[in-house]
């Protein structure tokens, strides 16, 4: 049985401004972990804009005890969850609404609205989780003014934090105390947020360009304040970097950071008052990884950011979701590249950025959740938070940011500030914003055509072909794009692609590039805008064949088709002055090379996919002086796993595992010798610093020590295998640590069962560090069928809970979401796992369940017998009563 209107779909096109407006809140708490009672005082008045209606308010899981218009009772009925009032005050008169009601939040398993993690109290409100505090409301173009007064036992919660600025505290009978905050920014009610608790915090006084004195917090348990000065840094990087790129300051006297063990996502951006996930705050070198630390930057800058791009100018509603989230994403990207003082570290962050999207929102926009990145519909909006509104989001900002230059998209921020602060907006509002600012520009030119980007979804393809006439001396590129269908969007428009170009000599250097009917050649690179289905480049005064570097820095969230030659690409791998295609084209060879050996009947131990001409251009990169340590890790990391199955159409797990593993072990005995040196050359011994240049040399160091111990696991030596235990025991940061034991593991090596319990000893009162002992488990290489045994007993350690999303999620998630050959299993006995898994979760917690429920998204293009059983693992959890909106969505979008 499904419950009453569990599918109910909200439609875009259904918006409708609020029947009510409400001005202020004025909250007081009085929290109890079984019994929390919250008095919600608000002002109202009708909106009248609209049709008079009765006020609908949004409640969830809420006991109601009283409700008083201007202090009188008044009649209410509920229609499903919500709270109906009908005999209001007529006219314009604003009144006032008193709502009394309670909640359980140490029952609040979901972990939206209040509830209770290790003993202290947190909120998540974003995005529908304010009514599971009071009666509300509850959309984001509803703003008001809050006051909150929370009251709790002084000795068990010494610390009451709420939005904005404390401005009276004292103590209450019984051992109890209050605190009274006062958010001076009108908000939305998804940016409501309080923390009380047993916390520290490690502060810090700034004065900002304006001249202005602020307080930064970072609030953590008592045990955590050593692992909070990176966050910190992070923070004030943050606050500098807003105020020189797009002149946008701090706008509150205080701002806070708290980190929580218990969260569903990375972190929330409420005002003032930002909660965290554990994992995106604390860092000290002896529990955090390289990893971690660049985690931490850019998602304390991401939410820092948004303050501006989406607090101070929200979403008119959640299909606008992208509006404040690709912005925010392309902030954050650029804040974090612009940390870098080489250009080559931002071209490896750029690389990574790419890298995710390819893997994780490539697959998105093809399989059942394909959406656009302003959705036209949804079930469950909480099932959007998706790399398609974060990812693809931030990848048509930059979009925009390629066609005005980056001066014209700052002022097109600018503007964007001028006309909407303290509004609710669209996606169509920003862009309309950032072309005004630039009436010259292709954006402004081709702006309802380039707004295609928020309309279609799918991954656009351009096609391109290259034709040399000797005799004219010119070169033709011929650019052609399409775009698959989606559901519901059958047929597409050609999109807006700004394509970044260089043409190599044959020397490798650029040509100065001269359109047929130009007058002078233009220094290279440029970037050619393709809006027609078709188009064609004629460049002249070309003396010889050139290679075309197309689509430099991704310039566009596309598929690039053009038949390389290997020749060509080993130039391009050679020579590009753009780092993204020279790394780019080593995956081209990579992936052509797996695609051969999937093709081929079988894969025999031992087999050698790749020819010797790419492990010889590897052996150059690793040899080359000029090179970063961070680049040359990426180029010689293979395509995953989950790329090269979106390369094909049918896909069978265990050969493309197969094939892989062969490769990397060709890689690590044919460059054996030089994997030893490049181990010998970047060893650091100076103190931890986790910069980009630093930490891309431990990458690399951590990179040949995983070759070493393949090559000496084929070859049945023990010397590296015993240095890497050495290493792991011996080393002075986590990184070094961690990337010791991963080799260990990911070779297979028989140390590996020395060394993980001796980690999990070392470690055993650090979560974060726990979690990461679960996962490199849980998503080590399956050898045998090995993996799904050794999940299910780490189920039954100590330190298992399903409870807590980090650590189901570092073993269940990253078992099914990555670890492909270790769940697609012949004998389906993984999908098993992970329905019972996504049913027993649903339960608890419908976000982290209906996360885990996308595992099997792309099942529709996996070989028998895979297929099949995967079908029916998720017609089985279809068919469980009672399914949450959040997985019922997910399951029956992948049957459909
Ligand atoms: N707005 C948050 C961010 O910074 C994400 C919060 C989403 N939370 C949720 N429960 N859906 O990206
Ligand atoms: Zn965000």
């Amino acid at each position: 049985m499904m419950r009453e209107g569990q599918s109910a779909v909200i439609n875009r096109a259904d918006y409708i401004a609020p029947a009510y407006w409400i001005d202020t809140v004025d909250l007081s708490f009085d929290l109890d972990p079984a019994k929390t009672r919250v008095l919600n005082k608000m002002t109202l008045r009708r909106n009248a804009d609209v049709p008079a209606e009765p006020l609908k308010l949004d409640g969830e899981e809420l006991n109601l005890a009283r409700v008083l218009v201007n202090g009188q009772g008044t009649s209410f009925r509920m229609e499903g969850e919500q709270l109906v009032l009908e005999n209001l005050p007529e006219g314009a008169e604003a009144f006032e609404l008193e709502i009394f009601t309670t909640c359980a939040p140490v029952k609040n398993t979901k972990l939206m609205g209040l509830y209770v993690s290790n003993d202290s109290f947190f909120t998540q409100c974003e995005a529908e989780g304010f009514r599971r505090i009071t009666y509300f409301l509850d959309r984001p173009d509803v703003m008001a003014s809050y006051s909150v007064t929370l009251r709790a036992d002084k000795a068990k919660y010494p610390v009451l934090l709420s939005n904005g600025n404390l401005v009276e505290q004292g103590e209450l009978e019984g051992g109890r105390h209050f605190a009274k905050w006062v958010d001076p920014h009108k908000k939305p009610a998804y940016l409501f947020a309080l923390v009380a608790g047993q916390l520290v915090s490690r502060e810090q006084r700034i004065t900002s360009r304006a001249g202005k004195e602020h307080t930064l917090q970072v609030y953590v348990r008592p045990g955590d304040l050593d692992k909070t000065e990176h966050a910190m840094n992070s923070l004030m990087h943050s606050v500098a970097w807003d105020e020189a790129r797009f002149g946008l300051s701090l706008d509150l006297e205080r701002f806070m950071i708290v980190a929580t063990s218990d969260f569903n996502m990375g972190a929330m951006e409420n005002k003032g008052l930002n909660i965290f996930n554990t994992k995106y705050v604390l860092a000290n070198q002896a529990t955090a990884t390289d990893t971690d630390y660049s985690n931490i930057e850019s998602v304390v800058g991401h939410e820092y950011f948004h303050n501006w791009t989406g607090n101070r100018i929200t979403c008119r509603d959640w299909f606008q979701l992208s509006l404040k989230e690709g912005l925010t994403v392309f902030r954050d990207q650029e804040f974090s590249q612009d940390l870098c003082f080489e250009p080559s570290a931002r071209a490896v962050k750029r690389i990574e950025d790419v890298r995710v999207l390819r893997t994780a929102q490539f697959p998105e926009d093809a399989g059942p959740m394909a959406h656009p990145v302003r959705p036209d519909s949804y079930i469950e909006i909480s099932n959007f938070y998706t790399v398609t509104i974060y990812e693809k989001g931030a990848e048509v900002v930059r979009m925009m940011q390629t066609l005005v230059g980056r001066d014209g998209f700052a002022k097109g921020m600018k503007l964007y500030f001028e006309r909407h602060d303290g509004q609710a907006v669209t996606c169509d509002d920003f862009a309309q914003a950032i072309a005004d600012a630039n009436p010259a520009s292709d954006l402004a030119r081709l702006l309802p055509q380039f707004k295609r980007w928020y309309s279609q979804a799918g991954t656009p393809r351009v096609h391109g072909t290259g034709v040399y006439d000797a005799a004219a001396r010119s070169y033709t590129l011929t650019l052609s794009q399409s775009c698959a269908s989606t559901a519901g969007q059958a047929v597409k428009e050609p999109f807006v692609i700004p394509v970044g170009l260089g043409l190599l000599d044959a020397d490798g250097a650029d040509l100065p590039l001269q359109l047929a009917g130009e007058a002078a050649p233009v220094a290279a690179p440029r970037t050619f805008v393709l809006t027609e289905a078709g188009q064609t480049l004629t460049f002249t005064h070309i003396d010889a064949e050139p290679v075309p570097s197309i689509l430099r820095g991704f310039s566009a969230p596309v598929v690039l088709e053009f038949d390389y030659s290997d020749a060509q690409l080993l130039h391009l791998l050679a020579n590009d002055i753009d780092p993204f295609n020279r790394w780019e084209a080593g995956q081209r060879l990579a992936v052509r090379s797996a695609i051969e050996s999937i093709a081929a009947s079988a894969c025999p131990a031992g087999a050698e996919p790749l020819n010797d001409a790419y492990v010889q251009a590897m052996r150059s990169v690793l040899r080359d002086p000029a090179l970063d340590a961070a680049f040359k890790e990426l180029v010689l990391t293979l395509p995953g796993e989950t790329y090269i199955a979106e390369q094909l159409d049918v896909v069978d797990p265990q050969r493309i595992h197969a094939v892989r593993e062969a490769m990397r072990a060709q890689l690590a005995t044919a460059l054996a010798d030089d994997w030893a040196v490049v181990y010998e050359a970047h060893q650091d011994n100076g103190a931890y610093t986790p910069d980009p240049l630093s930490s891309g040399r431990r990458a690399l160091a951590g990179m040949a020590l995983t070759h070493l111990c393949i090559a000496a696991t084929v070859s049945g030596d023990s010397v590296w295998p015993g240095k890497t235990y050495q290493r792991f025991k011996a080393a002075g940061n986590m990184t070094d640590r961690f990337n010791a034991l991963a080799a260990l593991v990911s070779s297979g090596h028989a140390l590996a069962a020395e060394a993980l319990p001796r980690f999990h000893a070392m470690f055993k009162d650090e979560a974060l560090v726990i979690d990461k002992w679960f996962s490199l488990q849980t998503g080590a290489p399956d050898r045998g069928g090995n993996i799904l045994p050794a999940v299910k007993q780490l189920m039954k350690h100590a330190d298992f809970s399903l409870r807590n999303p980090n650590r189901a999620r570092s073993v269940v998630s990253t078992f099914c979401q990555g670890n492909p050959a270790g769940f697609h299993r012949a004998d389906a006995a993984g999908y098993v796992f992970w329905s019972e898994r996504v049913i027993e979760l649903d339960a608890i917690n419908p976000q982290v369940a209906a996360r885990l429920a996308r595992a099997l998204d792309r099942w529709s293009k996996l070989a028998e017998p895979y297929r099949s059983a995967a079908r029916e693992a998720i017609a089985r959890v279809a068919a469980k009563s009672d399914l949450s909106k959040d997985t019922h969505e997910v399951v029956s979008r992948a049957l459909a």
